[in-house]
C-alpha cells in the first residue's frame, strides 16, 4: 500500500537579529542574496533526497492538508521566497488541498504588505505572529530588535485584513515579577485585534542567559499560567493543548498532527520530520542537505504517543495502554492526585493543573522501567 504524505513543515533559518533567549536554529545573513541562494540550493537538494527517502518507504505526496513555514523569521523570505516555494512545489508536483491550512510565521518589523500579499497569492491563509508581550519594557528585556510601535502596527495590519491569525506570547519573562507584569491585561489588549488563536509558552533558557538572575520564581510563573488559562477560557478560547488556545474550529491543524503522532514531512536546516506508519524520524543537518534517520522501536513509539496525546485535549486512548500495568498504575496515581480526567472511560486527558506539571509527570512516565 502506498501511503500519502499530507503535511509539510519548512524551516527558514534567517533572522534580522539573534534574540538572546532563543535556542532555535537560525543565523543573521552576512550577505543576504548569497545566503538565500545557498539556502535555495540546500532546499533543492533536500527535496531530491527526501523524495528518494519517501520512495524507499513506499510513500508519495498527497494533496497537502497542512503546510507550515517556521523559523527563524520566514516573513523575511519575502516575495522571492513565495515565488521560489511555488516553483519548488510545482516542480515536485506537490499540490495543496482546497482546504489546506497554510501558515507563515511573521515577526514585527520583518514583513512588508507586498510580501504578505505575495504569500497569500500562493495560498497562505493563516499567520502566526511573534508578539511575546505587549509591554514596551518586556520587549526590550527580551532583546527583540523591534519596538512596541512595530508590534502595534503589525497587529493593526492583521486586524484590518480580517485573516485567521495567531499570536505567540511568553510567560516567565525576566524582570516580570519585580515589575509586576500583568499578562492578563496584555491579553485583554490583544483581544481588541481579533486573533483566532494564542500560543503561550513559558520562557526556557540556559544558565548562561544574561538575565538568568532576573527570572521570576516558579510560583509567579504558575500564577501567570493559571491566570492566562482562566482568562482565555472566559473569553471563548478553548485550551486545547498545554500552550495553545483557540476559538472553536480554529485550532492549528498542522500542530494537531504532531500531537496525534501523525506523519509530518519536514525540510530545512534542523527541521525534523516523521513518517508515522514506518515509525521513522529524520532530522536535517544544518550545514549540508543530509539527514540523520532514526527508526523508533514499538515501545519508544508508544511512549511518544502517550506523551504527545496527553499534551492535547484530544487525550490518550486508554486502549493503547490497557495491557501495560506500569502505565495504568502511573495514570491512576495522576487521577487520584487530580491532574487528569477521563471521558467515556475511553480517553484520559490532563486538566490545567496537570498541564502545569507536565514536565514532571512526563519525567515519571519516561522513568518507568518496562523491561
Ligand atoms: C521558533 S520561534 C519563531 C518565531 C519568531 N521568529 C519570533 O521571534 O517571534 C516560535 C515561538 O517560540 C517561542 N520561543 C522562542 N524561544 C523560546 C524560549 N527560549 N522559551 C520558550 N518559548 C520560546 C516564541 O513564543 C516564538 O514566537
Ligand atoms: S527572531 Fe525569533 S527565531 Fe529569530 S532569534 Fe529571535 S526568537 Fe529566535
Amino acid at each position: 500500500m502506498n501511503n500519502k504524505v499530507e503535511s509539510l513543515y519548512l524551516h527558514f533559518p534567517f533572522c534580522k537579529h539573534l534574540c538572546n533567549y532563543c535556542d532555535f536554529f537560525k543565523k543573521v545573513p552576512v550577505n543576504s542574496d548569497l545566503e538565500i541562494n545557498d539556502f535555495h540550493t540546500y532546499m533543492d537538494n533536500a527535496f531530491a533526497l527526501h523524495n528518494k527517502l519517501m520512495a524507499e518507504n513506499d510513500l508519495s505526496w498527497g494533496k497537502l492538508k497542512t503546510l507550515y513555514i517556521g523559523g527563524g523569521t520566514p516573513s523575511l523570505w519575502g516575495e522571492a521566497g513565495s515565488h521560489y516555494l511555488k516553483n519548488l512545489l510545482d516542480s515536485h508536483r506537490i499540490k495543496l488541498d482546497s482546504e489546506c491550512e497554510f501558515t507563515l510565521e511573521v515577526n514585527p518589523a520583518s514583513w512588508t504588505k507586498e510580501s504578505i500579499e505575495s504569500w497569500e497569492s500562493i495560498g497562505v491563509n493563516r499567520f502566526s505572529l511573534g508578539i511575546q508581550s505587549l509591554q514596551a519594557e518586556s520587549i526590550k528585556h527580551l532583546d527583540r530588535i523591534h519596538n512596541i510601535n512595530d508590534v502595534l502596527d503589525t497587529l493593526e495590519y492583521f486586524k484590518s485584513k480580517k485573516v485567521n491569525y495567531s499570536m505567540d506570547f511568553m510567560l516567565g519573562l525576566p524582570f516580570s515579577e519585580e515589575n509586576k507584569r500583568d499578562v492578563v491585561a496584555e491579553l485583554a489588549d490583544a483581544l481588541k485585534y481579533n486573533p483566532s488563536h494564542f500560543s503561550v509558552y513559558i520562557l526556557t533558557v540556559k544558565d548562561n542567559y544574561p538575565h538568568y538572575k532576573n527570572l521570576p520564581t516558579e510560583e509567579w510563573i504558575e500564577t501567570e499560567y493559571l491566570d492566562v488559562a482562566k482568562f482565555l477560557k472566559l473569553n471563548g478560547f478553548n485550551h486545547y493543548e498545554v500552550s495553545n488556545f483557540a476559538k472553536v474550529g480554529l485550532e492549528s491543524k498542522h500542530n494537531l498532527r504532531y500531537w496525534k503522532s501523525a506523519s509530518v514531512a519536514a525540510l530545512g536546516p534542523s527541521a525534523t520530520g516523521f513518517f508515522s506508519d514506518k515509525k521513522l524520524r529524520y532530522k536535517w543537518k544544518t550545514k549540508e542537505a543530509q539527514y540523520d534517520l532514526e527508526e523508533l522501536s514499538d515501545e519508544a513509539f508508544l511512549l511518544e504517543k502517550i506523551y504527545m496525546s496527553l499534551r492535547s485535549s484530544e487525550g490518550l486512548d486508554i486502549n493503547l495502554i490497557k495491557n501495560k500495568l506500569a502505565y495504568l498504575t502511573l495514570v491512576s496515581t495522576w487521577e487520584i492526585k487530580g491532574y487528569l480526567q477521563s471521558r467515556n472511560a475511553e480517553k484520559i486527558f490532563l486538566n490545567t493543573q496537570g498541564y502545569l506539571l507536565l514536565d514532571s509527570l512526563m519525567n515519571d512516565l519516561f522513568a518507568l522501567d518496562l523491561a
